[in-house]
C-alpha cells in the first residue's frame, strides 16, 4: 500500500470547504472542497492566474488583513485559518504547515548562514538549543544535504541545495504538511526531479503530506495522488491522479494534457534520479 492510499482513511491535515477569495467583485480562487491527508500529495494545476497561489495563501492564513475578502473554511491542523488573528496563523505556519516557495534563495536573508536561518525559524516555534541542533541535523540528513551546509551563506549553495534546505527547515519544524508553490520551476530538469524525489521520500518515510502547486503536469504525474485542476479562479476538474491524467473527460484537462509530451513516463525513484 502506498503512503497515499494509507492516507486516504486518515483524518485530513488540511480541509478546505466552500473557499472563495475575492478582490473587489472578482472571485479569483474558489475551491468547494479539498482535503490533504497524512502522506498524500495533492497537486493543484492550471494556467497562470487561475488562482493556485491564492489558494495556498489562504491555507497559510496569509490573506488575512490584506485586500482579499475570504469566505468559507480552511482548517489546518484543527485550526480555522479564515479570519484568524495573525498570531494564531503564525503559530500554525511552521508547526502544522510549512511553505516552500519557488526560489528559496530570494527569500533567505543573505547575511545569515543557513544554520542560523534554520535555528531562527525553529526559535519562533519555541525550539532551541540542543533540541534545535538535533532537529536540523536530522532534517539535513533526511533531504540528503551535508551537515556542514549550515556554515554556508545562501549565495554559497546551488538552487537545488537551497530548495532542499527550505524543505529541511520545514521538516525540522515538524510540519506534517509542506505547501509548495512551484518549488522546482526555477531549477533545471535534473535538479527538479531530485527535489521532487526528496519530497516523495519524506512522504513515504515520514508520512509528510504535500500540497503542491505546479504548472508542470509531467512533474505532477510522477508524485501526486490527487490532482485539482483550476481555471479562471474555479476548480474545473479533480480526482485521483490516474483518473485526471488518463481518464478525464473535462475538455480543459484534456487540453492541458495535450500540451505535455512527456506524460506517461513511470515514476522515477529517488535512487534512479540521484544514483544513490
Ligand atoms: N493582491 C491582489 N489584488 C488583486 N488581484 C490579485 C491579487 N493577488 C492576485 N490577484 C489576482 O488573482 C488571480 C489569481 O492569482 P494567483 O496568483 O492565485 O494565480 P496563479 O494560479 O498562482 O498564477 P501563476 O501560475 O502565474 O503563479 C490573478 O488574476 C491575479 O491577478
Ligand atoms: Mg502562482
Amino acid at each position: 500500500m502506498t503512503a497515499g492510499a494509507a492516507g486516504a482513511a486518515a483524518a485530513p491535515l488540511v480541509s478546505v470547504r466552500d473557499l472563495a477569495v475575492r478582490y473587489g467583485d472578482r472571485v479569483v480562487s474558489a475551491v468547494p472542497t479539498l482535503d490533504v491527508r497524512p502522506g498524500q500529495c495533492v497537486a493543484v494545476v492550471g494556467e497562470s492566474g487561475s488562482g493556485k497561489s491564492t489558494l495556498l495563501l489562504a491555507v497559510l492564513g496569509l490573506l488575512n488583513g490584506t485586500a482579499a475578502r475570504v469566505s468559507g473554511s480552511v482548517v489546518v491542523g484543527g485550526t480555522e485559518m479564515v479570519g484568524v488573528s495573525e498570531r494564531t496563523a503564525g503559530s500554525v505556519r511552521g508547526s502544522a504547515v510549512s511553505l516552500v516557495l519557488q526560489s528559496p534563495q530570494g527569500s533567505l536573508n543573505p547575511t545569515m548562514r543557513l544554520g542560523r536561518l534554520a535555528r531562527h525559524a525553529l526559535r519562533r516555534h519555541g525550539i532551541r538549543g540542543a533540541e534545535a541542533r538535533r532537529r536540523v541535523a536530522e532534517a539535513l540528513e533526511a533531504v540528503r544535504l551535508p551537515a556542514d551546509v549550515v556554515d554556508r551563506y545562501p549565495h554559497e549553495v546551488s538552487g537545488g541545495q537551497a530548495q532542499r534546505f527550505a524543505i529541511a527547515t520545514a521538516v525540522a519544524l515538524g510540519a506534517p504538511v509542506i505547501a509548495a508553490d512551484e518549488p522546482t520551476s526555477a531549477l533545471d530538469v535534473t535538479v527538479q526531479a531530485e527535489v521532487m524525489a526528496v519530497l516523495d521520500r519524506l512522504r513515504r518515510e515520514q508520512g509528510t503530506a504535500v500540497l503542491l502547486v505546479s504548472h508542470d503536469l509531467a512533474l505532477v504525474s510522477t508524485v501526486a495522488d490527487h490532482v485539482v485542476v483550476m481555471k479562471d479562479g474555479a476548480v474545473v476538474d479533480a480526482g485521483d491522479v490516474d483518473h485526471v491524467l488518463h481518464r478525464s473527460t473535462v475538455p480543459y484537462t484534456r487540453a492541458l494534457l495535450d500540451a505535455v509530451p512527456r506524460l506517461g513516463h513511470d515514476r522515477a525513484t529517488e535512487e534512479e534520479v540521484t544514483g544513490a
